[in-house]
């Protein structure tokens, strides 16, 4: 018995002594000294010691058990100790390490594109206004000559929060705001968001965004109005940009008309671009009707203007040959990348 116990002893403390791992401690614990590990089934075997020799025995045994337990002990704080100098080993900072870059996104064409509008019109002495998204019938329609039944509403149909307060389909209505204030003479633009009931498709979303301009003072002709939108086309689209006015209907202007650029991908001569004829639509103007002028408390008499009216997906998606408004809403920071 003595010599069993001396090899399973010498057993154990050689296994401990080769384990590189907490959870092999712990079995080699379990196959030793657990319940039906190799000393505890030794200590069974007692009852065949003479009795003169079983405490002697027994003292060996629990020697043997507490060796055990000790150089399981140790060996465990030895590895844990390890494993700690390994994880700060794989902790440490190289602090001459490029510093990691906070990616910085990228403004969005339309942003590109209304800045743009701005700057041109601020230089002709224009002021930047802002009129609500959400907006009185009366403003959005009544006050532009566009009552109740007519056909022009049809077009424009939008979202509506009650009989007389919709989301506005155009940002015309600042024209009336910006009249009402009686402050004259007027020069401004008026960008911002519109909504019309449209189906999501390549050239139509429920939502976008119009540039309002209107231009009140005394002696204003229609001459003015195509000096100052030829000039814009210029410099938006380049000097050699040709424009062309065609008649055109909207309730709140008379005349109107529609504005039309040369294709600047072709030069006007016909690309797949501008559709083979070689001019681009970009916007709808005309001369303040002055019906429009009496419903804001201005002398039609004394005072005349024009307005016009752009869409600015329109000229971000024409200026930067993007062949899908969709694209512009999603916010992939890889399409807004190109601009
Ligand atoms: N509001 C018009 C639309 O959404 C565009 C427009 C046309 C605005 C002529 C104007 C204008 O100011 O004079 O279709």
């Amino acid at each position: 018995m003595k010599e069993q116990l001396e090899k399973i002893k010498e057993e154990a403390l050689k296994q401990i002594a080769a384990s590189d791992a907490l959870e092999k401690l712990n079995d080699i614990r379990v196959s030793y000294l657990g319940k039906k590990g190799q000393l505890t089934s030794l200590l069974k075997g007692m009852k065949d010691v003479s009795p003169e020799e079983r405490p002697k025995v027994g003292q060996m045994v629990n020697d043997a058990r507490a060796l055990i337990e000790g150089r399981l002990e140790e060996a465990k704080t030895a590895l844990a100790q390890k494993a700690r100098e390994e994880q700060l080993k794989k902790e440490v900072i190289d602090v001459t390490l490029p510093a990691k870059k906070t990616e910085a996104g990228h403004s969005h064409p339309n942003t590109i594109a209304l800045e743009e509008v701005e700057r041109i019109f601020i230089g002709m002495g224009y002021e930047v206004v802002e009129g609500p998204e959400v907006e009185y019938d009366e403003y959005n329609f009544e006050k532009l000559n566009i009552p109740k039944g007519h056909p022009a509403r049809d077009e424009q149909d939008t979202f509506y929060i009650n009989d007389s307060i919709l989301l506005r389909s155009q940002t015309s209505p600042v024209q009336v705001r910006t009249m009402e204030q009686g402050k004259l003479p007027i020069r401004m633009i008026a960008p911002g968001r519109v909504f019309r009931s449209d189906e999501v498709d390549a050239t139509h979303s429920p939502s976008f965004h119009q540039i309002e301009g209107l231009v009140i003072d005394k002696g204003i002709t229609f001459a003015d109005l195509k000096g100052t939108l030829e000039e814009f086309a210029k410099e938006m689209f380049g000097t050699e940009t040709k424009v062309k006015f065609r008649p055109h209907h909207f309730p709140f202007t008379e005349p109107s008309a529609e504005v039309d650029v040369s294709c600047f991908k072709c030069g006007g001569k016909g690309c797949r671009f501008c559709k083979g004829s070689g001019w681009i639509e970009i916007l709808g103007c005309g001369m303040v009707h002055p019906h429009v002028l009496e419903m804001c408390n201005i002398d039609p008499d004394e005072y005349s203007g024009f307005a016009f009216g752009v869409g600015l997906e329109r000229i971000a998606l024409l200026k930067y040959e993007i062949d899908d408004m969709r694209l512009l809403y999603e916010n992939d920071v890889r399409f807004l990348k190109q601009f």
